[in-house]
């Protein structure tokens, strides 16, 4: 049987259990979480699945070898001379990792430092704050300390020429949530071109993925004609990378 068949079976039992009108709902009380998250990782494939470059994706067992994955695959320094950011710095792990990896650019931190200015997932709005203390980075590492709708703005004021010359390289969103993703796109979204990366840390396979990271995503390119596709992603985790294809209205 194809795996696609099984899959929609075990996701039809699943329903069918859940809605039995014979089976006390107390049975099935404890585990609805469990189901729930699931019924993600079903809609996460079942979406996967129905995407442009679906059958090349790159499957990464660490995050580590994600990023160095992407880094060695399409951002080598022959590859990619653009704009390298990220979005959601707090304790630096990951933009020491990238920086490392691409010692001769410059890598632009965005953050508040005080969390995520509102709920996702399980996590009340301020998670992540730093208390006022900015973490530790590389020397090729800029921190832009600010809400993204208030450092974006000067930020392509002052890099203007930079970023109409060269577009955008990498952009990785680590926010989390749907409106600080907006943003970046609103004001970055227009640099992008063919061969940039944007790298997803949230993208799917969890409950409401599809209403946050991915949302504001699809929707981006749905509104300015942007086509990429998926080049890699974390195996039985949340992050995904695409690489822009094509842009029509930006
Ligand atoms: C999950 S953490 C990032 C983790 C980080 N990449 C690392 O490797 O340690 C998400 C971060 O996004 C920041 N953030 C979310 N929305 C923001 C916004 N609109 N403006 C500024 N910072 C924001 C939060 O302050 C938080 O530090």
């Amino acid at each position: 049987m194809e795996e696609s068949r099984i899959k929609d079976l075990v996701k039809e039992a699943i329903i069918e259990l859940l809605t039995d009108p014979n089976i006390p709902i107390q049975e099935f009380k404890p585990h609805l979480p469990h189901t729930a998250k699931l019924l993600s990782h079903f809609t996460s494939a079942e979406y996967l699945r129905s995407t442009p470059g679906f059958d090349g994706i790159k499957g990464c067992w660490e995050r580590g070898d994600f990023y160095d994955w992407i880094f060695g695959n399409h951002l080598t320094s022959s590859q990619a001379n653009g704009l390298f950011a990220e979005f959601g710095v707090a304790w630096g792990t990951t933009i020491n990792h990238m920086s490392a990896l691409r010692p001769d650019v410059t890598f632009y931190g965005f953050d508040g430092f005080e969390g995520i200015p509102e709920p996702w997932y399980n996590n009340p709005a301020g998670s992540y704050t730093q208390n006022g203390t900015l973490p530790v980075v590389n020397k090729n590492v800029e921190l832009v300390v600010g809400w993204f709708d208030q450092s974006l703005p000067k930020f392509t004021e002052v890099h203007g020429d930079f970023l109409r010359e060269h577009g955008v390289s990498m952009l990785h969103v680590d926010c989390d949530i749907y409106s600080s993703t907006v943003t970046v796109l609103e004001h970055l979204g227009k640099f992008l071109r063919p061969g940039s990366i944007v790298i997803f840390d949230e993208y799917w396979n969890y409950q409401n993925w599809e209403k946050h990271e991915h949302k504001a995503w699809t929707e981006f390119c749905l509104a300015n004609e942007v086509s990429y596709k998926f080049i890699a992603y974390t195996v039985g985790s949340v992050q995904a990378a695409v690489v822009i294809e094509s842009v029509g209205s930006i």
